[in-house]
């Protein structure tokens, strides 16, 4: 059964940053959406994720403790959580979380994994490591959350090219700009399939009406 049919998938997001993933959720799971997000967590009591949640009515927790794994899990299955997404979540979630929501844990990260992916690529470091590559075309890669950073299967990717004269900033940017449409695609696909379903370009799934090259 589809949580279309059964009330909206109830999906708990982990983010120590601005949050500005978290908010294209938030902006595609309104009313009359199969999915909802019903927690915000982040190790970060002043991260600009907990505020846009609690702008937008969402219950907030933050975690005085990241490494311990019990805390978490009873705060995720309490809400009644179908999928956690990492969205900017810098620390290691610990193996017990990961394997009480095996499948359902889902990490978004600004490259196309499995490059430029594992511990101490975040931020502009990844961004800085991909123009020092020479690489003519980066992304944005959403995959499964498993005990390593940035190791889990992959489930969907979208393409963003560098440019000439990019500077991390720059690139930082418009590899955003795809991931803002990319993970709300990934949530809802996953709401409307009842799992995690993979969403890449040419595949025959519900793509998102976009193109990053245009
Ligand atoms: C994003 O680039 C995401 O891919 C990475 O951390 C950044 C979070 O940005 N994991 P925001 O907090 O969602 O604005």
């Amino acid at each position: 059964m589809t949580y279309t049919a059964q009330g909206p998938m109830r999906v708990a997001v982990l983010a120590s940053g601005g949050g500005t993933n978290l908010q294209a959720l938030l902006d595609a799971c309104g009313t009359g959406s199969p999915a909802r997000v019903v927690l915000v967590v982040s190790d970060q009591p002043d991260a600009g994720a907990l505020a846009r949640a609690r702008g937008a009515g969402v219950e907030t927790l933050h975690l005085a403790n990241p490494g311990d794994g019990a805390a978490l899990t009873r705060a995720l299955t309490e809400r009644k959580a179908d999928l956690v997404v990492l969205a900017g979540y810098l620390k290691l979630v610990p193996a017990d979380v990961v394997a009480a929501f095996a499948g359902r844990m889902i990490n978004i990260h600004p490259a196309l994994l499995p490059a430029f992916g594992g511990p101490g690529m975040y931020g502009l470091k990844v961004h800085r490591a991909v123009l020092a590559s020479g690489a003519t075309v980066s992304g944005a890669s959403i995959h499964l959350v498993t005990p390593e950073y940035d190791r889990g299967p992959i489930v969907a990717q979208w393409p963003v090219p560098v440019k000439p004269g990019d500077t991390a900033e720059s690139l930082a940017a418009r590899v955003l700009e795809v991931e803002h449409r990319l993970l709300p695609a990934v949530v809802l696909a996953a709401a409307k399939a009842g799992r995690v379903m993979p969403l890449f370009p040419g595949g025959d799934f519900d793509m998102p009406s976009f193109s990053p090259h245009s």
